[in-house]
């Protein structure tokens, strides 16, 4: 079929071009998106007499029906459109005749491609928010049932002090609060209307930026055209915000690996979420949080594929943009995928209590406490802490932990220890007594923040 633009030209495209040049293969899944968009246009353009309201009737009616086919799959997309929005206007001209040609009035694709993209990612935003939701009370329930889960906190991945399991959860939840928050922020920017904007310029036309922007559930028009067609932050905001949603799965799926090895053996995925290994009959393999902190780096590469695509852009629009849908796609893609998975592989997993229990037992993670409880009597904290210094260095080399040194060869480090130490550096002790807000002994508030999000 002849371009739109023929009349200008004295040839047509060679058809290596017109495929680069293409768009269709990937922004078709915005088609309701587009269709939305167009009779909003097309209603406030009758409304505003600059098409009559019988023609504004017609290209709706024939919007519709256009939405409807593509919905049940009676209509295919038409491979030698550039892009979905020629794909409509052309199905729309071919069934309602002339009267389709009038839709585009006061319009560009420029503007169009921005509203379809900010009301397809409003969309998606929505989805997004609602998986992190239910991955946030996964982990609420698990934190929950095992806020008396005793197990070493780690720093340097060395046995540091004892917490509890759900305290680590919890830890997530608030990874994932932040989340939501900052998909929210990025609708905020995002739900703005380009629409009216035109190529670049806005238009001689007396259209309502207001009426569209209404009809299609923005907060209001972008006051800038140039603005409004070359804006691209938004794309920008959410795949930082989808990076950061990643790089918490990711240290997430990264703990999760490594609780899983047979060294740790702190839990024990559902088989239901785990594979096997074609050679090694003995496998149980993390393959699925091993594949969402591979697909951290995609989304990191979308994210840095948008900002680089928008680098050096002179205003307003250039074709480069089009480029923005393929990475903010895949990205979205990914990130419900792997929220996806990892809301069933959180509930089902299998939490190996004694083996936490007894790893906190072995890594002297109660020598603070121990420090502590000679600075309960009268020591200042650096000199108990170097007496406890020694005391492990004691154990290492006695082969004891401190919990079972009798309290004759504590009397050879200070004489201020007595019988009461050992209840006062018992694992349940330390977490227990940790009730400082936001530490393992005062989970009631986190817990309750995490519910009410
Ligand atoms: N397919 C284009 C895109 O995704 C739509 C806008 C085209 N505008 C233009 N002036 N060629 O960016």
């Amino acid at each position: 079929m002849a371009k739109m633009w023929a009349g200008r030209f004295t040839k047509p495209s060679d058809q290596l071009a017109d495929d680069f040049n293409s768009s269709l293969p990937f922004d078709c899944r915005m088609f309701r998106q587009d269709i939305r968009g167009s009779m909003a246009h097309a209603a406030m353009l009758g409304a505003q007499g600059i098409i009559s309201a019988a023609d504004a009737d017609t290209i709706i009616a024939g919007l519709e029906e256009i939405l409807a086919d593509l919905e049940s799959g009676a209509l295919d997309f038409d491979p030698s459109c550039e892009d979905i929005h020629m794909f409509v206007e052309q199905e729309l001209t071919q069934r309602i005749g002339d009267t389709g040609k009038r839709l585009h009035t006061a319009r560009s694709r420029n503007d169009q491609v921005a509203v379809d993209l900010r009301m397809y990612l409003r969309d998606e935003c929505d989805t997004i928010s609602a998986l992190i939701r239910e991955l946030i009370a996964a982990v609420t329930e698990q934190a929950e049932a095992h806020k008396n889960t005793i197990l070493p906190g780690y720093t340097h991945l060395q046995r540091a002090q004892p917490i509890t399991f759900g305290h680590h959860l919890t830890a997530y939840g608030m990874m994932l609060a932040r989340d939501l928050g900052r998909i929210a922020d990025t609708v905020k920017r995002m739900n703005q209307s380009p629409l009216g904007s035109c190529a670049l310029a806005g238009t001689t036309y007396p259209i309502d930026r207001n009426a569209t922007a209404k009809a299609l559930g923005f907060d209001g028009p972008c006051v800038n055209s140039l603005d409004g067609v070359s804006d691209r932050d938004y794309c920008v905001e959410l795949l930082s915000a989808l990076s950061l949603i990643m790089a918490h799965l990711s240290r997430f799926s990264e703990e999760i690996i490594l609780w899983s090895s047979w060294e740790f053996r702190f839990v024990e995925l559902d088989d239901a979420y785990t594979t096997g290994s074609s050679i090694m009959p003995q496998k149980k393999n993390s393959d699925m949080a091993e594949l969402v902190r591979g697909k951290t780096g995609r989304v990191y590469g979308d994210l840095m594929g948008m900002l680089t695509v928008l680098k050096g852009l002179p205003l307003a629009y250039n074709k480069d943009m089009q480029e923005d849908k393929e990475c903010i796609f895949d990205a979205v893609d990914t990130v419900k995928k792997c929220l996806e998975i990892f809301v069933p592989m959180i509930r089902t997993m299998h939490v190996k209590t004694d083996r936490m229990y007894r790893a906190a037992q072995e890594g002297f993670i109660n020598a603070t406490d121990l420090a502590d409880y000679l600075v309960r009597k009268g020591l200042p904290f650096r000199t108990a802490y170097k007496i406890v210094g020694q005391i492990v260095g004691h154990c290492i080399q006695t082969n004891q932990v401190p919990d079972e040194m009798p309290l004759s060869e504590y009397k050879t480090f200070s004489d201020l220890f007595d019988e009461d130490l050992y209840s006062e550096i018992s694992l349940e002790t330390c977490v227990q007594k940790r009730t400082s807000q936001g530490a393992p002994g005062a989970m009631e508030e986190q817990i309750a923040y995490l519910k009410q999000l």
